[in-house]
């Protein structure tokens, strides 16, 4: 099977981060012999300013077709004043939406040379790997009703959770397809205690579960108390599966267990494609940042680690995955830093380029 590949550099640090990507998936050709498909295009303002769009309709046909497509960054201040529906978020909006990726990947890992970086203990966090799965399209932020209105002479603000089974179905397949590829246990949260939606949940995903995935150990935790176990012990866990709502509080509170955000990468998955692959987009979970753009200061690590990722989800290179993540963290190890992560005393400032170089070495 061929392995395609899209690569959307973007705006601002976004081509900056991805040129050392595209050198680092040039030598796991030239090195490891695996060959990757790649193509390259314009997203955000970058697209705009060439086709007066922020993702041309070629661009989305083509991030239909492939194996994974590999998002750097978009947006910046040249953008801001543009009308809403050209704005360079809008590209990235319409491949979520296009590709229908309902399931989005928050990994939590934290390696040994940042945990001071983190705002738990260095016990707690050192050597954490877990994942966050967040239901995306679906729950209280789109739910019908919604609005403000007027009740007994007073306004009343509405939203409603709301799950069908089949998405319920979908995401917790996406989760333990995911925890296969990793430490094989899933935590699905929700509160069946108080919401109709989460006794649903919890029943489905049980379901799933029995029926096709019996050799993943699953679990099922009340949100509240999920949270307070991520900031307890997080190493318990290896996938989280949740709701839209409770995805993002959960998932934001995992990233603040690991620091910063130049290390952060992201996935979003949709259904399989007709070779059994998941339609995939990978990201840093950082912007175009334009306070350091241009500057070879900016971390490329998220988005080397957000190509791990695809390597390991989208391209069954779970091996390679983690020669990739060994790298990055030799490298951090030995106190290689670019800008952002100069904390620890010692350490040796580098570019951009710099850490590239580092991690291919
Ligand atoms: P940002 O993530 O771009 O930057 C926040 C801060 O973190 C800045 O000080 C920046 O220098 C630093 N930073 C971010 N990534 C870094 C890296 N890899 N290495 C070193 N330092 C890094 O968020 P901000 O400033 O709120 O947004 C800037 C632009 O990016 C806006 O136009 C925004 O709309 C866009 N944006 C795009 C996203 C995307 O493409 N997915 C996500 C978030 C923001
Ligand atoms: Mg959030």
């Amino acid at each position: 099977m061929t392995n395609t590949l899209l690569i959307l550099p973007g705006d601002g640090i976004g081509p900056e981060v991805m040129a050392e990507v595209t050198r680092i998936i040039d030598w796991f050709g030239a090195r490891r012999g695996l060959k990757f498909g790649v193509s390259e295009d314009l997203v955000g303002g970058a697209a705009y300013d060439v086709h007066g769009v922020p993702l041309a309709d070629a661009t989305m046909a083509r991030a239909q077709q492939v194996d994974a497509v590999l998002l750097g960054a978009v947006g910046g201040p040249k953008y801001d004043s543009l009308d809403f529906s050209v704005k360079p978020e809008r590209g990235l909006l319409r491949l979520r939406k296009e590709m229908d990726l309902f399931a989005n990947l928050r990994p939590a890992q934290c390696f040994d040379a940042l945990a001071d970086f983190s705002s738990l203990k260095r016990d707690v966090v050192s050597g954490l790997d877990i994942m966050i799965v967040r239901e995306l399209t679906s729950g209280v932020y789109f739910g019908e009703p919604r609005g403000i209105f007027e009740e007994n002479g007073q306004r009343v603000g509405i939203n409603t959770q709301r799950y069908t089974e089949s998405e319920i179905d979908r995401v917790a397949r996406a989760a333990f397809e995911l925890a296969r590829k990793r430490g094989n246990k899933v935590c699905s949260m929700e509160k069946a205690n108080v919401m109709e939606s989460g006794i649903l949940w919890r029943e489905v995903v049980q379901a799933v579960h029995d029926a096709d995935y019996p050799d993943v150990e699953l679990s099922h935790m009340y949100a509240d108390a999920g949270g307070m176990q991520l900031c307890r012990w997080p190493k318990q866990f290896d996938v989280i599966v949740t709701d839209n709502l409770f995805g993002d509080l959960l998932s934001d509170v995992a990233a603040m267990l690991t620091g910063s955000l130049g290390m952060l990468p992201s996935a979003s998955l949709g259904a399989p494609r007709a070779n059994g692959r998941p339609k995939a987009l990978y990201e840093p979970v950082h912007g175009s940042a334009p306070d350091i753009a241009g500057q070879g200061k900016a971390n490329p690590c998220a988005c080397i680690l957000s190509f791990a990722m695809a390597l390991r989800y989208s391209f069954d290179q779970g091996d390679e995955a983690t020669r990739l993540e060994q790298a990055v963290e030799k490298v951090l190890a030995d106190g290689v830093r670019t800008a952002d992560l100069m904390q620890a005393e010692g350490a040796t400032p580098v570019s951009t380029r710099g850490m590239g170089d580092a991690i291919l070495a």
